[in-house]
């Protein structure tokens, strides 16, 4: 995928809440103006990279990109399950990401706890991968520290201003 670090950020908006609820691992769902602008290239799947919420830390993060065809929804969704344990949600907050690379395609599986052990899976496999001299250094990016990840710029903006930050990658 030649976008591939690809930066975007937008704001926290509700899903359906299953992520905590019933999976224990909670994610942030970016608006459809950040999920529109994914170039052509980023196909639907799980990916791993570097999230930020406003200006707050980097920690290392999975994205789940598609219609999780286990619940089967209807609308393509984009959550980032940050590696970190936060005290509070934060909705309607900055989420600044950068996807660094692909692991695997969205599947349906035949149970909750399968589902479960495998997104467990991918986080496990982020963590190495991330750890990765060429995929570390990405974690100290302009695009975290620059100014507008804590302005409430609107979505639309954030992710064109995003655009123009990937050319410069
Ligand atoms: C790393 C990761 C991998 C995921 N893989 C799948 C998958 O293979 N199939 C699927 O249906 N959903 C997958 N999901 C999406 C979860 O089902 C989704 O995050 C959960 O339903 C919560 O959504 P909600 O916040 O809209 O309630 C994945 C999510 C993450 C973070």
């Amino acid at each position: 995928m030649k976008s591939l670090p690809y930066f975007c950020r937008g704001e926290v908006i509700r899903g359906f809440g299953r992520g905590s609820k019933e999976l224990g691992i909670p994610t942030a769902n970016f608006p459809d103006s950040v999920v529109d602008n994914l170039p052509a290239d980023i196909s639907t799947g799980i990916y791993y990279g570097w999230a930020c919420v406003g200006n707050g830390d980097v920690y290392k993060m999975v994205m789940s990109i598609g219609w999780n065809p286990y619940y089967k929804n209807t609308k393509k969704s984009m959550e980032t399950h940050i590696i970190h344990k936060f005290k509070e949600d934060f909705y309607g907050e900055m989420l600044s990401v950068v996807m660094v690379g692909y692991i695997r395609s969205e599947k349906s599986y035949p149970s909750l706890e399968d589902l479960i052990a495998a997104i467990n899976s991918d986080i496990e496999q982020a963590k190495v991968m991330l750890d990765l001299p060429e995929n570390s250094k990405l974690k100290e990016d302009n695009f975290f520290t620059s100014t507008s990840n804590s302005s409430p710029v609107s979505p639309s903006s954030a992710a064109s201003t995003s655009q123009s930050i990937i050319n410069g990658h």
